[in-house]
């Protein structure tokens, strides 16, 4: 079979398609035919040594795929060949709070990830394809899908709240599409004047441009009557922290995941003190949080928006396409 790895170098040029033989499934193991994987953020960031340069070397990238089973390992019960899954970000954080033991066992970083023919997943390390979604739908669920459901969600979500998500990247629109299944008023913001209508079509009551409006906390208070909104699903990281504190509500909560103004940088913490704003760091989810949240997009028949889709030989063109900002939604490799 074939899969890529990162095998001591960095950079897209340096992924490397190799052949290996086809595990076999050990006890509690499921051996899974890929149809699909898809790019997420931190990706990009791993395969050109920008996460951690200190990865299992040869490591196969990528947390996020879906495919069919095809051999089970003694022991297993759950699964049979033939069942559609998607794998789950962490292999091991069933439910609960996250502990220190949940990281060592993400895909396509302290283990190895999906962008490979046939994966060996945890039996209770995958759940099932939502049944209206194909491959290529579930392959985007695992880290940005999930992710976004732990924003809302750990928020507390209400009817009736108002959300704001920044960008058009894969977590914020989830962001987008499960906050206003959950009756949500959804703010949104992107730095491009193509991708706002899309944004509206997805549902976002009302767009920002931050580059026309570098200032755009000031226009979700316009927005709210000066409130706040309830929730912020903040990707930006260190350059956008403040103003996504300012664009809060009293009380309200920042979920904070991203980096993409860089992983370092300073700010005055002073104004979350006096709004009482709880910012709470997320790290993807649980698997239970992954089947509550296909149960919405079961229910809603929410299909997510896929950008580009890719063949497999051509991974390191969907890593520069996504390097390049100029996808809406995700970015797919087909793997069948
Ligand atoms: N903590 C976690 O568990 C977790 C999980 C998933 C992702 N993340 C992080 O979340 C971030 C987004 O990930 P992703 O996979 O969704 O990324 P992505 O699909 O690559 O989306 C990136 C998009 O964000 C927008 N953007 C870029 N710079 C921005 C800025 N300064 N302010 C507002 N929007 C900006 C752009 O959209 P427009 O063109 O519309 O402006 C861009 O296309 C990354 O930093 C990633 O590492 C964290």
């Amino acid at each position: 079979m074939k899969r890529y790895v990162i095998d001591g170098e960095f950079g897209i040029d340096e992924l490397k398609l190799v052949e290996s033989d086809i595990p076999q499934p050990g006890p509690g193991e499921i051996l899974v035919k890929m149809g699909a994987a898809s790019l997420n953020y931190r990706d990009l960031l791993m395969v050109t040594g920008n996460y951690t340069r200190n990865l299992p070397f040869p490591l196969v990238p990528l947390s996020d795929g879906a495919g069919a089973v095809v051999a089970t390992g003694p022991g297993v019960t759950r699964w049979k060949e033939g069942d559609r899954v998607c794998g789950c970000f962490f292999q091991e954080w069933p439910a609960g709070r996250i502990t220190s033991e949940v990281p060592k066992t993400a895909l396509g970083g302290a283990i190895n990830g999906v962008l490979a023919e046939y994966v060996l997943f945890r039996e209770g390390g995958v759940v099932s394809l939502p049944e209206h979604l194909s491959f290529r739908e579930g392959a985007t669920l695992p880290c940005a899908g999930v992710t976004a459901w732990n924003c809302l969600h750990t928020g507390g979500l209400t009817c009736g709240d108002t959300v704001l998500v920044m960008g058009s990247g894969g977590v914020s629109l989830f962001g987008l599409q499960l906050a206003r299944a959950a009756g949500a008023r959804v703010i949104a913001t992107t730095g491009s004047v193509a991708k706002e209508e899309r944004l509206r079509e997805l549902g976002a009551g009302e767009v920002i441009n931050y580059k026309t409006f570098p200032d755009w906390e000031k226009q979700v208070l316009k927005l709210t009557g000066g409130t706040g909104v309830d929730i912020v699903i903040e990707v930006g990281g260190a350059g956008t922290l403040l103003q996504s504190i300012k664009a809060c509500r009293m009380g309200g909560q920042i979920s904070l995941i991203g980096v993409l103004t860089g992983q370092r940088g300073e700010m005055n913490p002073f104004p979350a003190v006096m709004k009482g704003v709880s910012i709470h760091g997320i790290y993807v989810g649980s698997r239970e949080m992954f089947l509550e949240m296909n149960r919405t997009i079961s229910f809603q028949g929410i299909r997510p928006v896929i950008d580009r889709v890719f063949p497999f030989l051509q991974a390191r063109e969907a890593l520069r396409h996504l390097e390049s900002g100029a996808h809406m939604g995700k970015v797919v490799i087909d793997i069948l």
